[in-house]
């Protein structure tokens, strides 16, 4: 592990990070393309959002409007609120035709994320949503291409040239281990949790 890598941080990467890598994979997006990135403040999202700004990518992300200033302080272009009801009539007005994709990271997103890509374009889901296609867009999983090992060297690569910042809400110790489950479960967590077996 690199010195300006901690433990922690390196703990913190495969999981998230090798499912955002595989996803932009997926995704096979071009410089100058549209994303939107629906649960844009978790684990993945935070991470995708930087990965795609370094490869020209324009990203529109959704998460609570008390997430947004840090989605647009790691690249995002725009933020919108999932819980307001013209969240995509916002979209539109960003992008009048649709973006060029959708990634649908929190469950049961992959549908609603459909209605603001362009036809012809492309929904990549990394939670199992299972969608039809509509207007000639492609739905797809995230594939699993690269070997973790593979993965968490492009990513830690990417940390050491500060192009990518590990986002992490907090760590708990042994003891609160079900606590940070719990918090992961909400769905609300703004990066990573991460679990230390450090004594304090
Ligand atoms: N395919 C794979 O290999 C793979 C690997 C790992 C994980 N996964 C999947 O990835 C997902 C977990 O990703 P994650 O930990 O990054 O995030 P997550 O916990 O699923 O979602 C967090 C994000 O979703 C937003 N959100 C919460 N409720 C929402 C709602 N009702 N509608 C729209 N957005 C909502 C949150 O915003 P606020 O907090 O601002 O409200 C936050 O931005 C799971 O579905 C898991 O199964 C798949």
């Amino acid at each position: 592990m690199p010195d300006s890598i901690s433990f922690t941080q390196g703990a913190a990467i495969p999981v998230a990070g090798k499912t955002a890598l595989e996803s932009l994979r997926t995704l096979d997006l071009k410089p100058g393309n549209t994303l939107f990135v629906a649960g844009a403040s978790g684990a993945i999202g935070t991470i995708v959002i930087q990965l795609a700004k370094n490869r020209g990518i324009r990203v529109i992300g959704s998460a609570s409007s008390k997430n947004h200033p840090h989605l647009l302080s790691l690249g995002a272009e725009k933020a919108v609120d999932y819980s307001i009801a013209e969240w995509k009539d916002q979209i539109k007005q960003w992008m009048p035709e649709g973006v060029e994709a959708a990634l649908a990271i929190h469950r049961g997103t992959s549908k609603d994320s459909m209605d603001i890509v362009k036809a012809g374009g492309k929904v990549v889901t990394v939670s199992g949503d299972k969608v039809d296609s509509e207007r000639e867009i492609k739905v797809e999983q995230m594939q699993h291409q690269l070997s973790i090992q593979e993965a968490v060297n492009m990513l830690i690569q990417d940390m050491v040239e500060k192009k990518l910042h590990l986002v992490i809400e907090h760590v708990y110790s042994f003891e609160q281990a079900l606590d940070a489950l719990e918090k992961t479960e909400t769905g609300h967590a703004r990066g990573k949790l991460v679990v230390s077996m450090e004594e304090a």
